[in-house]
């Protein structure tokens, strides 16, 4: 049997690969994995329970036995609705904390692999093409400039109606690109057989067409 089908879309915050992977599984109609989900509910959830975000232990725990479930588009812990709270600027800080901790990452490592499923999963995060899913069908390294994904968190932001200053956007994107890439567990870069997409200058439509057709060339 052959395996089933998995396509990778890591690269880093903002960069769009969160919008083209889920319409990339939705083109094909296979299962959609957010991993960044997994590491903001882990971070929610500590803050929740008063533990440490440097306390690898126990943070490990909570990972691992997380309440959470993802239903048509809206993400839950423990029976609430926390689709926008695991959104908040805090809560992305302290999943790009969390997300440092070496058995924090073990922790979650079978939650991620099971969602590889028939007819085929789409997986977007940091390590999907490095360390989940190595052998992946294809895979994609989704960049675009920090300033091009700052400007794009600042549209987003406005039309949600909150303030947001640009500048302290642009250092914030440089901050945690700065961490996700410099850690000693799975760092963020892109795996040696990855396809580099730069959507600096290119729009949704124009990357999930890119992704389509490297898969479908695989
Ligand atoms: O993609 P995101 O912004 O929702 O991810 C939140 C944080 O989780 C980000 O700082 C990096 C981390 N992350 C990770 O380390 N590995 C993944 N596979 C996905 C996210």
């Amino acid at each position: 049997m052959p395996p089933i089908p998995v396509i990778t879309i890591d690269g880093p915050s903002a960069s769009g690969k969160g919008t083209v992977a889920e319409r990339v599984a939705a083109a094909l109609g296979f299962h959609f994995l957010d991993s960044g989900a997994l590491y903001r509910l882990t971070a929610l959830s500590a803050m929740r329970h008063g533990v440490a975000l440097d306390d690898a232990a126990r943070v490990a725990e909570l990972a691992a036995t997380l309440p959470a479930a993802f239903r048509d588009g809206s993400v839950w812990l423990a029976g609430e609705d926390v689709t926008d709270a695991i959104r908040a600027e805090a809560v992305g800080d302290g999943a790009s904390k969390v997300a440092a901790l070496p058995a924090v990452r073990a922790a979650l490592l079978d939650r991620q692999r099971a969602y590889r499923q028939t007819p085929g999963l789409v997986a977007d995060g940091r390590d999907m093409g490095t360390v989940v899913f190595a052998d992946a069908t294809a895979k994609i390294f989704l960049t675009a400039s920090a300033e091009a994904r700052a400007e794009r968190r600042h549209k987003q932001l406005i039309e949600k109606g909150n303030s947001a200053s640009l500048p302290a956007l642009v250092a914030d994107m440089q901050a945690r690109d700065a961490r996700d890439t410099g850690r000693a567990v799975a760092p963020l870069k892109p795996a040696p057989d990855a396809l580099l997409l730069d959507t600096t200058r290119m729009d949704v439509e124009s990357a999930v067409q890119a992704v389509l057709s490297h898969y479908r060339g695989r």
